[in-house]
């Protein structure tokens, strides 16, 4: 059988990286990372999220990658035609289409989180946040929500530059802004780190961030830990997979992996580090929610020197950061309707961007005039989100891990990975056991079964016992087989 010929290829080797790396380093990293790890409580979360991204994360986007590449299409065509090359069954196109639509409405909630720094970086101007404490610039970020038209205008301008770029084609408007983007970004963040060693509280911010204290792991938190390791990848998501479709044969996936992973793991490390001392110098609680940046950063930079410039910038910087994630969550959409069905990416666009703004709306709303509605507790916005990271993305992950690991023929995944044959059997092992049993195990949590209780303890004997069963099975046939082959 013939393989897709690539209608878009990036224009260099950096093509992907850059845009895998712009649409991984967003909000994720600087406003949910900070803020999530103070809810759970600090360096506890800090090391479930690494291993997380080390175990599960990297080897689902080297699938991911390779999936994309293979089949050389959106999500659905792509997964689609992986499957038909393999002989296999085409319902696994469900779950390229559970993640174009997972992209979409994590989009319809980045978008407000996305508008609030946009409408900061603007504040930082006029004046409205030169206020000193913590309670008014507490205050300014309440009443920024509580206005309807405030927050919807801002939002609704992210939402349409992002449509604007999308239209004009990711290759473009991309791999042209996280060039000169992402070198810039890192370096405010190291300037803000530097600030931070001197306000005094440095040593608390970094305990926070990196002292570990067994009791802070539990289910819950290692749910979060899970759902954020894929949330800021950009996984399971559309993305990747799509932007994968656009890299040239030939160059090497996991390499490509790696360097996104580590940089987006290093720009949430130094947003953290330059976040909790400036919280903890101020008396700030850091469990104080998803306002946690609009409310302290200020402060520092009215405190530094050269503050206003400096806030400016800055949330300039992160108002881009989250422009070119928001692109990569509704690529994968505005490609299949272009590829599949033959509409313009223009059309598609607009298509796509008029559903967008209705459900938007809503996660808008619930800021202010439905903020009374919280169904199970959760207003419309946090159900946007915990819907998305904790269990679409998870899921969809599983879901690729047991396609990539069981049900392709083992050169497909081979022949596409490239990698030595030491290289291959780890990936191997990490997404058929490792991968998909901590997943499992992690919902089953979350469905009730009490992950840490005594009387659940049996749920890890049988884990464990898995996971060798595995590794003996993987010792037995695949090793051998890769070994032979080569
Ligand atoms: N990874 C992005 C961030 O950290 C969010 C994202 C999710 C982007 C899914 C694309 C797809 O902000």
């Amino acid at each position: 059988m013939t393989r897709e010929k690539p209608k878009n290829l990036w224009r260099s080797r950096w093509g992907f990286i850059l845009a895998a790396t712009g649409s991984a380093v967003g909000l994720g990293n600087i406003w949910k990372f900070p803020y999530i790890t103070g809810e759970y409580g600090g360096g506890a979360f800090v090391l479930m999220y690494l291993a997380c991204i080390l175990a599960i994360g990297i080897p689902v986007m080297m699938t991911e990658i390779a999936l994309g590449r293979r089949g050389r299409g959106s999500p659905i065509d792509a997964i689609g035609r992986v499957v038909r090359e393999n002989g296999g069954n085409p319902l696994w196109k469900v779950v390229g289409g559970m993640g174009m639509l997972c992209g979409f409405l994590i989009l319809s909630f980045y978008v407000v989180v996305a508008g609030w720094a946009f409408a900061y970086t603007w504040k930082m101007l006029d004046g409205s946040l030169a206020a000193t404490s913590v309670e008014a610039l507490g205050g300014v970020f309440e009443a920024h929500n509580a206005d309807p038209w405030q927050l919807g205008g801002w939002s609704v301008l992210v939402a349409l530059l992002t449509l604007w770029i999308v239209a004009k084609g990711v290759q473009q408007g991309v791999e042209r802004s996280v060039r000169w983007m992402m070198p810039g970004l890192a370096v405010m963040l190291l300037a803000l780190v530097g600030y931070a060693l001197s306000s005094g509280s440095f040593r608390a911010g970094f305990d926070f961030l990196f002292h570990f204290d067994a009791s802070k792991i539990t289910g819950e938190a290692l749910l979060a830990a899970l759902g954020h390791a894929f949330f800021t990848l950009s996984l399971a998501s559309g993305a990747i997979l799509t932007y994968g479709s656009y890299i040239p044969d030939g160059q090497s996936i996991a390499r490509t992996a790696f360097l996104v992973a580590i940089c987006d793991t290093c720009v949430a490390l130094l947003a953290g580090l330059a976040i909790f001392p400036i919280i903890f110098a101020n008396g700030m609680n850091p469990s104080a929610g998803p306002g946690l940046i609009f409310i302290s950063l200020p402060l520092a930079f009215q405190q530094m020197p050269f503050g206003t410039a400096f806030g400016v910038l800055f949330f300039a910087m992160v108002s881009i950061a989250a422009l070119t994630s928001a692109i990569g969550m509704i690529e994968a959409t505005v490609a299949y309707l272009n590829e599949k069905h033959g509409i313009s990416r223009f059309k598609g666009a607009v298509a796509s961007g008029s559903v967008l703004l209705v459900i938007s709306l809503l996660a808008m709303l619930s800021f202010n005039l439905m903020s009374d509605w919280t169904p199970l507790g959760k207003n419309f916005f946090d159900w946007l989100d915990y819907l998305t990271s904790r269990w679409m993305m998870p899921l969809g992950g599983i879901f690729m891990a047991i396609l990539a690991g069981y049900v392709l023929r083992s050169e497909i995944m081979r022949d596409e990975l490239g990698l030595a044959p030491g290289g291959y059997a780890l990936w191997l092992l990490m997404v058929r056991y490792v991968s998909p049993v901590l997943i499992l195990m992690v919902f089953l949590h979350a469905l009730g079964w009490l992950l840490f209780d005594p009387v659940m303890q049996w749920h890890w004997v049988l884990s464990f016992i898995m996971a060798l069963a595995g590794l003996g099975e993987m010792k037995r046939a695949r090793v051998r087989q890769v070994f032979l082959s080569r």
